[in-house]
């Protein structure tokens, strides 16, 4: 079969890294080999994010960079949850796009190209694309192939998608669907192909990966059990899992973190705000105290834990005391690393509809002081690593020669440059200097000749 050149550009969350991936896999039987540029490509996907306003609008853009070099040949697709949210609204506004396909039907891109083809042939240009955005009853994982390619030593598996707590500023509930637990079975036979080509570290993905439920032999079995039963994998070195709710954070995944090596010492747990006013307004369904008594009670199970978290600044109606209080949580808890954002209102949610939006210079003052404090709290936590030992699994390469990128088992980055290969190796570094997103020092086998 003669190679065609597949490009596809994952923008948001791994789990659409994940779903890209999976996107090739399915290709690949069909002859799609994977290239890292557009111009040439047979087939370009670009698989989106409506997460916040900026990323949507970059999709446009791209689409625009792409159109020059698109011909007849070229079958130009935009899947994912701008897709799944204003599919009708793309094919609108970018009209030469052949297919449009939401993050729940891609297990049926081979049928849409053939489709996609099929017009093209006949030359009914304009207006011929394809739109399939359904929430299929049947689960797309039913119809992927067993195989993973293009796989390095740490890899993604979805376990759970879909949400169904509908916090007032999301479109996650909108674009991915309702929540499902894949059996775990299937998710056990997927991490053993991983394993079984090299992978070292498997980061389990879920919009709320902890809310997990999967079936086993009739039984329902949580987030815990799972990685605890995936932990017997010979070859599997590192459990990671993301993202978890604060009300699905059971006792059983804080007791595999104290009892299953495999399970890394690391937690992001978004709380959004510490304000109880506007947790409310968010329906995110729990407050800052109930927050505050969890990581509590996580500490007590493993008291090293790395905890991070997501923050957004400037939902509507939030004071500046609402703001001191998220700052006061902050100072309370002492994160490793954190993510925050702007609110950004997107149609359709219940937030963008509320009155006293904030302003966005406000916004911009608010982000600012909190990326400053959780700045400082990412420095802090990697210099109390100065002088400790810590396994770094290396898994890519850095930009100089000779130089590998690994990560200690709370997620910090290390650098290191070695004559001898390290790539897949977990190995022992003595931290010597913490910088404020990485760490580095000698390997402590050096340190011992
Ligand atoms: N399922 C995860 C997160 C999904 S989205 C959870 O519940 O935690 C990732 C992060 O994007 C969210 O945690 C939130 O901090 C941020 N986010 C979501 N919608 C947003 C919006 N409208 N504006 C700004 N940030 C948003
Ligand atoms: Fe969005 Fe809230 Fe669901 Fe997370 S829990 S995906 S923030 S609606
Ligand atoms: Fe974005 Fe969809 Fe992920 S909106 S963050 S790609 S679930």
């Amino acid at each position: 079969m003669a190679e065609k050149l597949l490009y596809i550009k994952s923008y948001g969350c791994q789990m659409n890294v994940y779903d890209s991936q999976r996107m090739a896999d399915i290709l690949k039987p069909l002859g799609y080999a994977l290239t890292s540029t557009p111009e040439k490509a047979n087939l370009v996907i670009l698989n989106t994010c409506h997460i916040r306003e900026k990323a949507d609008e970059k999709v446009y853009s791209d689409l625009g960079r792409i159109l020059p070099y698109k011909d007849e040949k070229m079958v130009l697709a935009v899947g994912g949850c701008v897709a799944q949210a204003e599919g009708a609204e793309i094919m609108r506004r970018a009209p030469y796009v052949d297919l449009v396909f939401g993050p729940q039907t891609y297990h049926r891109l081979p049928e849409m190209i053939a489709r996609a083809h099929r017009s093209q042939d006949k030359k009914e240009g304009v207006g011929r694309g394809i739109l399939d955005v359904e929430f299929p009853v049947e689960s797309k994982f039913d119809h992927l192939p067993q195989e993973r390619n293009d796989l390095s030593v740490s890899a993604f598996l979805t376990v759970q998608e879909g949400c169904d707590k509908f916090c007032t500023y999301c479109v996650v509930p909108y674009t991915r669907g309702a929540e499902f637990s894949r059996p775990v079975e299937d998710i056990y036979k997927e991490a053993r192909t991983l394993v079984d080509k090299g992978v070292k570290e498997i980061t389990l993905l879920g919009q709320n990966v902890n809310a997990y439920h999967g079936l086993f032999k009739g039984q329902e079995w949580g987030l815990g059990k799972l990685m605890e039963h995936l932990s017997t994998l010979k070859g599997l070195e590192r459990l990671r899992y993301s993202t978890s709710h604060p009300r699905d954070m059971e006792e059983e995944l804080m007791r595999v973190h104290r009892d299953v090596p495999h399970v890394m010492p690391y937690l992001h747990l978004p709380i959004q705000s510490g304000s109880n006013l506007i947790l409310k307004a968010m329906n995110r369904k729990h407050t800052r105290e109930q927050y505050l008594d969890l990581i509590e009670k996580i500490r007590s199970f493993r008291p090293d834990i790395a905890l991070s978290s997501d923050f957004i600044v400037g939902f509507p109606g939030e004071t500046d005391q609402d703001f001191e209080d998220t700052l006061d949580l902050i100072q309370k808890i002492r994160f490793a690393q954190a993510y925050s954002f702007k609110y950004s209102p997107r149609l359709g949610t219940p937030g963008a509809a509320m009155e006293n939006q904030v302003p966005e210079a406000l916004k911009a003052e608010r982000l600012a002081r909190l990326q400053n404090l959780l700045n400082q709290q990412q420095q802090a936590f990697n210099e109390a690593c100065l002088g400790k030992v810590l396994p770094v699994l290396f898994d890519r390469m850095g930009k100089k020669e000779d130089q590998y990128l690994g990560k200690t088992p709370y997620l910090q980055s290390v650098y290191i440059t070695s004559n001898t290969p390290l790539l897949g190796k977990c190995t022992d570094v003595l931290i010597e200097k913490a910088y404020a997103k990485s760490l580095t020092g000698p390997l402590q086998s050096d340190q011992q000749n």
